[in-house]
């Protein structure tokens, strides 16, 4: 049986989302919400992972709601929810997590990455995190995910995930194996003072970065202050992937200004570094800060927030309840 289109997708609320998140997942989900059914959850449970202040987390749960609606996506036709208040999500990671093996999760690069030097002090959560990302997108049987490139690993793991569960308890096309959705054009906005590197809420300056709660000046500032290049904009992207500070803006630019790279590059060519910032910070500001502006408005109703999470909570609960009871019998549960 065709599986019906259903598009899941988890934002972590580590607070201050910005215009890495925006550019690639925020607008995505909202184009997407257009065609296609659509869960967006807040992924409370995988923030955890690594120790949240109580206070900050239960705040950044509903600031990274109010960026969800914010940004225009419509609690009446997505479902957009916190997973810790579904409890199949821990539930279904318990089962995943017999499924899932050792030797796959010891090949996920970010686990290195985010647990570091000493591994041993690192939470067990956060070494079976992707196991716990499978149980989101599988407890809906969602088949289309939308993730950054950094995502990829986890995405194919919850598909082999999907595939032995599938073998393991005869059920051939249970869990329709699920596909990621990747921004071709802009899956990594990096960051403005170093273009090697991805543009992240944990880098030190916050120079490096447009929050999406930043003011009309305050991306003023940042963007003049962005890292260039001292001669003017060459015409061929080529040279210009020497530069990726220079990339970088001129990609967010035609990310912004919705025309393809090579028709920005040859517009830019031969123009100062400080044309294409005074127009990169038009763009930004015209974009960026009425959606600011919006999410500090939503926060001043906190219940309002709250609600829109219940109600994404009750709809959601309906489609894991039901899926959760075809899998327990599966597994042979009582
Ligand atoms: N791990 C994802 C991130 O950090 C967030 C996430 C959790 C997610 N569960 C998910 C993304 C399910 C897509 C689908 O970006």
């Amino acid at each position: 049986m065709e599986n019906k289109k259903l598009v899941f997708s988890g934002v972590q609320p580590t607070g201050n989302l910005h215009l890495g998140n925006y550019l690639g997942a925020l607008k995505n989900f909202v184009s997407l919400q257009k065609e296609m059914e659509c869960i967006y959850c807040v992924v409370d449970l995988h923030a955890i992972t690594i120790f949240q202040n109580p206070k900050h987390l239960h705040n950044n749960v509903l600031e990274t709601t109010a960026s969800f609606i914010a940004t225009g996506l419509d609690p009446n036709k997505s479902i957009i929810f916190n997973q810790s208040s579904v409890s199949g999500h821990a539930e279904l990671a318990w089962i995943l997590n017999c499924v899932s093996r050792i030797g796959w999760l010891n090949r996920m690069t970010q686990f290195k990455d985010k647990a570091g030097s000493d591994k041993e002090k690192a939470s067990v959560g956060l070494y079976i995190y992707p196991n716990l990302m499978a149980s989101d997108i599988l407890l809906y049987k969602a088949t289309h995910v939308p993730v950054g490139a950094d995502q990829k690993q986890h995405l194919e793991l919850s598909r082999d995930i999907a595939q032995k569960f599938n073998k393991d308890f005869n059920c051939k096309d249970f869990f329709p194996l699920p596909e990621p959705l990747i921004s071709k054009k802009i899956s990594r906005v990096m960051s403005l003072r170093d273009g090697t590197k991805k543009m992240s809420k944990s880098e030190e300056s916050d120079y490096s970065r447009i929050n999406l709660q930043d003011t009309a000046d305050e991306i003023n500032k940042k963007i003049k202050k962005a890292k260039s290049d001292s001669n003017s904009i060459p015409g061929e992207i080529k040279s210009l992937e020497k530069k990726p500070e220079a990339l970088n803006l001129i990609t967010i630019y035609s990310e912004l200004t919705q025309s393809s790279l090579e028709k920005t590059i040859s517009e830019m060519a031969g123009k100062e570094y400080s044309y294409l910032k005074k127009r990169l910070a038009e763009a930004l500001i015209d974009e960026i800060a009425p959606v600011g502006k919006e999410i500090k408005k939503l926060l001043e109703d906190k219940s309002h927030l709250k609600n829109i999470l219940k109600k994404g909570t009750e709809k959601a609960s309906i489609i894991a309840e039901e899926n959760l009871k075809n899998i327990r019998e599966k597994v042979g549960l009582i």
